[in-house]
């Protein structure tokens, strides 16, 4: 790994630009894994080439499939489950816990054995969520520090179907279970207390299995002839999240994204913009396989408002920037039910509030969210990223409207998901 580098944002006296961000990044984790699985070539144009995404690429090619990227199409010679081959090596999963959750689904059902690791945040992540659910479709896994972290290890098991619930709202989790599934012997069902994030479940679709959706309760049949896969990916709408929360705070901005995906269960956000009566306008121009379309955010008056219940899964990875909205706003602003933030990459509870405290921001700090009061002003400071791309890229949008410089420590982060943040803020910034 090359040393953190710092990086410095200066605010900016307008923010204007239209622009498209790199493909999403859940969606380009499953194009590897479910194009490795698939038999034959796979295409994907547009991936999203984050450090995350090339953890699972390698993953995928340490199990024996090849693939590569040609001008803007990804390309996956998937081999089929029975394809797959036992890795020679630790498989590296970096920091990427989508990485690590969804292969185990998959390993869970292969005839070899298997061990995965990642680096030390990955290492602190829970991990039994995603354990108790496979042993109890009969997969042989152990895990570290009594069966709760990864390393984890996988032996030969025959899956059989099961009926499960799950404690928390996570589309890893529901994702491995799928993956699981389509190795066990008759039907599984996953319980979770909300919708998550339903990729796995759109690409399955097109490959020909049988997922089916109620409420938030997801089965699927066993199918190992699953075809492949060609597929536009969307831009990732939490990348664009930053500069739609950037734009709507500044006092002169608009800002159009093209070619956004637009899943409903990935854009709570906008429904918390709308409730703070943001002036953000969204149009769907494709619904199908994933809804895609355009973005124009620009400067706003924000009302304080409140987020929790079944929204949260659908903001998860936003809910830093709903605390530097929130500083934007009228009034206090709560968001609840949220405690899953603090098994992210770092403990978004604590690392949100410490970044922006960094800036002069006041955020309180709740065991499952944040309580933050309205009318505040980011001044200069100096943001730890603490390793955490998200953190990072907060730091920089809330810079862009702030009093002064802002020195971001460990600034490329950014890199895990966006590759090309520093170049997108400097053509926005005027
Ligand atoms: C993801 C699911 C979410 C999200 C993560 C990506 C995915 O995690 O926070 O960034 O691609 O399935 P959980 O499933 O743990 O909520």
């Amino acid at each position: 790994m090359p040393p953190a580098r710092p990086r410095v944002v200066h605010p900016a006296r307008r923010l204007r630009g239209e622009l498209r961000v790199p493909g999403d990044k859940s969606i380009t984790h499953r194009a590897y894994l479910l194009g490795a699985i698939g038999h034959g070539d796979s295409r994907f144009r547009r991936p999203g080439l984050g450090a995350d995404t090339q953890a699972t690429a390698g993953v995928v090619a340490a199990l024996g499939v090849a693939h590569g990227v040609h001008g803007d199409e990804l390309v996956v010679r998937g081999r089929g489950l029975s394809g797959l081959r036992e890795p020679a090596d630790v498989l590296w999963c970096g920091n990427s816990g989508t990485t690590l959750r969804l292969v185990s689904g998959i390993l869970a059902g292969r005839p070899f054995h298997s061990f995965v690791t990642g680096d030390d945040s990955l290492r602190r992540r829970p991990m039994r969520r995603v354990i108790e659910p496979l042993r109890a479709v009969g997969a042989h896994v152990h895990a570290r520090a009594n069966d709760t972290r990864a390393p984890m290890a996988f032996a030969p098991a025959g899956l059989r179907g099961a009926c499960l619930r799950s404690p928390v709202a996570s589309a890893q989790v529901k994702s491995a279970v799928l993956l699981a599934a389509l190795q066990a012997e008759g039907p599984t069902s996953l319980e979770q207390p909300a919708p998550s994030r339903d990729h796995t479940e759109r690409l399955l679709r097109g490959q020909g299995a049988a997922v089916a959706t109620d409420g938030a309760t997801v089965t699927c049949e066993p199918n190992e002839a699953l075809a492949p896969l060609d597929f536009d990916i969307p831009g990732d709408f939490s990348s664009a999240a930053f500069w739609i929360a950037a734009a709507v705070v500044h006092p002169d901005a608009a800002i159009t994204i093209r070619d956004v995906g637009l899943n409903p269960l990935r854009t709570g956000l906008l429904d918390v913009l709308h409730a703070m009566r943001a002036d953000v306008t969204v149009e769907v121009e494709r619904p199908e396989p994933e809804p895609v379309g355009t973005v124009v955010a620009r400067s706003s008056s924000l009302r304080a408002a409140d987020a929790g219940g079944d929204l949260i899964p659908r903001l998860i990875d936003e809910a830093p920037l709903v605390a530097l909205l929130a500083a934007h706003a009228d009034g206090e602003s709560r968001l609840g039910d949220a405690a899953e933030l603090a098994a992210k990459e770092s403990n978004r509870l604590r690392t949100t509030a410490a970044a922006l405290a960094a800036l002069g921001v006041e955020v309180d700090e709740q065991p499952d969210g944040f309580v933050t009061a309205g009318g505040q002003r980011v001044g200069a400071g100096r943001v730890d990223a603490a390793g955490d791309h998200r953190i990072a890229m907060l730091a920089a949008a809330a810079a862009l409207t702030g009093g002064g410089p802002v020195t971001i420590d460990d600034a490329d982060s950014a890199a895990v998901s966006y590759p090309g943040f520093w170049d997108d803020l400097a053509a926005l910034s005027k």
